[in-house]
């Protein structure tokens, strides 16, 4: 048998774990981590390896011919998140490729959400498929061009401009009505149930003041931030749906308002204290790009603060 290496276009099949992957039938490397890695390419011809390695490689293409293993075509890696790495797909798609291990229910939660908003009336990436293969899941949606927000600001150090971007593409997803996705409060109340009951008397006053917060069907994002917006000649699209849901507006700006201005920073990060001073700054000019006032999230932010240590175990709390 006669193998080639060639860098374009790969079609990946993958196997079981310690197996070996075959790309059409010219390239293979061994699945590693029960998925696959293109770290390890063969390249020449095959008699340079093994014969105990060859055997892989034999049982490999005989799961191919019957039909075994899924079929995955993947490019380079154009982004990643904390939970996801994000490959060049087929036809101007991407795969999201969601960390070994990661909780299948959260991973149809997010295709079940973008699904739901596909049709949805603001500038975002279609989900087409969930893909599962081993214990990874994918999901493959629609490739945006363009850099994430935060890159944007973090490279111009424009606040004011990133404030309006922002604002401008909040407002046309908060126009949207929606019934079909999770209610805010349920995430927010899972979350508080989750956290350390150290005081449980502060676990009551959360949730009695989650109980008097508003109802209602406005589209949330759940995540929306800097990070998870694609900036390209001037257009924006939001992406990441794992936490949409429905609920009153002021949840979402509150959301966003915590995002932007209460995740911790680095103790070691270079220049902390301008970022942290920045992360209020921008908030304050998306508040007001909003028409929105700290008064008026103030009861959203205390309970989304509570519900963090429940949906984020290991986030510092006491970091800003
Ligand atoms: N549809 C897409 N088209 C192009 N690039 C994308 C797309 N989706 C994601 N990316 C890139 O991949 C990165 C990570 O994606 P995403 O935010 O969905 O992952 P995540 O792991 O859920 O992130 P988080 O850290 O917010 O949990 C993005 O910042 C972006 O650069
Ligand atoms: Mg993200």
């Amino acid at each position: 048998m006669h193998f080639r290496a060639i860098k374009n276009d790969n079609v990946l099949l993958c196997f079981e774990k310690g197996s070996w992957l075959q790309v059409t039938n010219l390239i293979f490397g061994r699945i590693t981590n029960g998925y696959l890695t293109v770290s390890e390419w063969f390249k020449g011809d095959c008699r340079g390896i093994e014969n105990k390695e060859m055997t892989h490689v034999k049982t490999a293409l005989k799961m191919v011919l019957k039909g075994r293993g899924t079929q995955m075509k993947y490019g380079k890696i154009i982004g990643k998140g904390n939970t996801a790495t994000v490959y060049e797909w087929e036809e101007g798609t991407v795969l999201k490729l969601f960390v070994n291990g990661y909780p299948k229910n959260a991973v149809e939660r997010e295709f079940l959400n973008a699904k739901a908003i596909n049709g949805m009336n603001f500038a975002k990436p279609k989900a087409y498929e969930i893909i599962c293969c081993e214990e990874q899941m994918g999901i493959i949606y629609d490739r945006v061009e363009g850099e994430t927000l935060l890159d944007w600001v973090l490279k111009t150090g424009d606040l004011q401009g990133c404030a309006e971007y922002m604002a401008t593409l909040h407002k046309t997803i908060v126009q949207n009505r929606v019934s079909h996705v999770p209610d805010y409060r349920e995430f927010l109340k899972s979350n508080i149930l989750n956290a350390p009951s150290a005081n449980l008397m502060e676990q009551e006053e959360v949730l009695e003041i989650l109980d008097r917060l508003k109802d209602g069907d406005t589209l949330c994002h759940g995540d929306f931030h800097p990070g998870n917006i694609l900036l390209s000649n001037g257009l924006t699209m939001v992406i990441d749906f794992m936490n949409v849901c429905h609920g009153d507006f002021l949840y979402d700006v509150a959301r966003t308002v915590f995002l932007v201005e209460y995740t911790p920073v680095p103790t070691d990060a270079d220049d902390r204290e301008t970022l942290l001073r920045f992360k209020k700054i921008l908030a304050d000019l998306y508040l007001i790009e909003m028409n929105v006032t700290r008064e008026m999230i103030q009861d959203y932010l205390s309970v989304i603060i509570a519900a963090r240590v429940g949906e984020c175990p290991n986030e510092y709390r006491g970091v800003r």
